[in-house]
């Protein structure tokens, strides 16, 4: 058996190890509590909370695409007070932590909804201003400096003592300016990416095959670009934690990820295929650190050696 230390810190947050499951691919945990024993996970990022509750998109609205999928869910979810009430009683019984993802109308959403949360005890916020699948707000928030500093302002304004995890959208000419803002604004650790903007049309009929016409797309097809956007985030900004994500399925992927600079990473469409795939993620990242002779798992962070 390898014998590498797995935990880490993100934002002053200690894991127990690298693999969090990613915002929307895992509801609020109760499905797959059947699997395994959730604490076997460094963190759960719950479904997309609004401050009420969301119907979320007309079907169809996941489509299939070589090696990944394009989704346009739309945040549907029971709202933040149910949350609250209902699933983070629930999320609070395993030995992992808690990270809520929000979205909001106006910083003022992102507001109430921050002081919600951290009174409740949530271990980290992370706000979503990269949603490319709702009208208001959403990806404007993510795609504008500005903006996305007002949002993470007023965040943090109200998240008392819980660490705000801000999360980038992949969307952009120069994801280093937002996150460059975004960190200004106060941005406690950086997460992304969000899914990259898509489309597939039935030849057929014409018609698009998501009722919304496009949609984000995630799964194994968007890994090169994350692990190329964590690298810019993480040059441009050294020493502030990120959280990676897109397309991991595997501790390699995992691995790239924190070597471009990354201290944790997230696992989403993989879930779909494959409940299980934090825990291979979790016990490939252990393998490839050991075979590496590291004590730590978290000298893999940063570790790049550009050419
Ligand atoms: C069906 C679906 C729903 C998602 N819902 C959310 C969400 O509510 N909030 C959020 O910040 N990201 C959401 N995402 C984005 C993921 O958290 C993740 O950033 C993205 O899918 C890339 O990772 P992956 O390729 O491992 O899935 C969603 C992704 C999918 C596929």
């Amino acid at each position: 058996m390898p014998n590498v230390d797995m935990s880490v810190t993100l934002a002053g947050v200690n894991l127990k190890n690298p693999v969090v499951v990613a915002s929307g691919t895992f509801g609020f945990g109760r499905e797959y509590n059947q699997f395994y024993d959730l604490g076997e996970l460094g963190g759960i990022c719950a479904k997309g909370l609004t401050l009420h509750r969301r119907e979320g998109n007309p079907a169809p609205r996941i489509a299939e695409t070589p090696m990944g999928i394009l989704n346009s869910v739309g945040l549907q979810n029971p709202g933040v007070d149910a949350f609250i009430e209902e699933e983070l009683p629930f999320l609070r019984q395993f030995d992992t932590k808690v990270i809520a993802n929000i979205s909001g109308n106006t910083p003022e959403e992102y507001g109430v909804m921050c002081e919600k949360l951290s009174g409740a005890g949530v271990d980290m916020i992370e706000v979503n201003i990269s949603c490319p699948n709702v009208k208001a707000g959403g990806l404007a928030y993510g795609t504008r400096p500005e903006l996305a500093a007002e949002v993470t302002k007023v965040a943090k304004a109200h998240a008392g003592k819980t660490p705000v995890m801000v999360k980038l959208s992949p969307n952009v000419t120069d994801i280093t300016e937002i996150a460059k803002a975004v960190a200004d604004a106060g941005a406690d650790a950086l997460s992304l990416i969000n899914t990259l903007r898509g489309m597939r049309i039935d030849v057929n009929t014409g018609r698009p095959i998501l009722k919304m016409n496009t949609g984000g797309l995630s799964g194994p097809a968007v890994l090169p670009v994350a692990v190329r956007m964590v690298w810019e985030v993480s040059c441009a900004l050294p020493g502030m934690p990120i959280l990676g994500m897109g397309g991991v399925s595997k501790g390699e992927d995992a691995a790239q990820l924190m070597l471009a600079g990354a201290s944790a990473v997230a696992v989403g469409t993989a879930l779909f295929a494959d409940p299980y795939a934090p825990i291979s993620v979790r016990d490939g990242l252990e393998q490839i650190a050991a075979r590496k002779g590291l004590s730590k798992v978290s000298e893999l962070t940063g570790g790049v050696k550009p050419w």
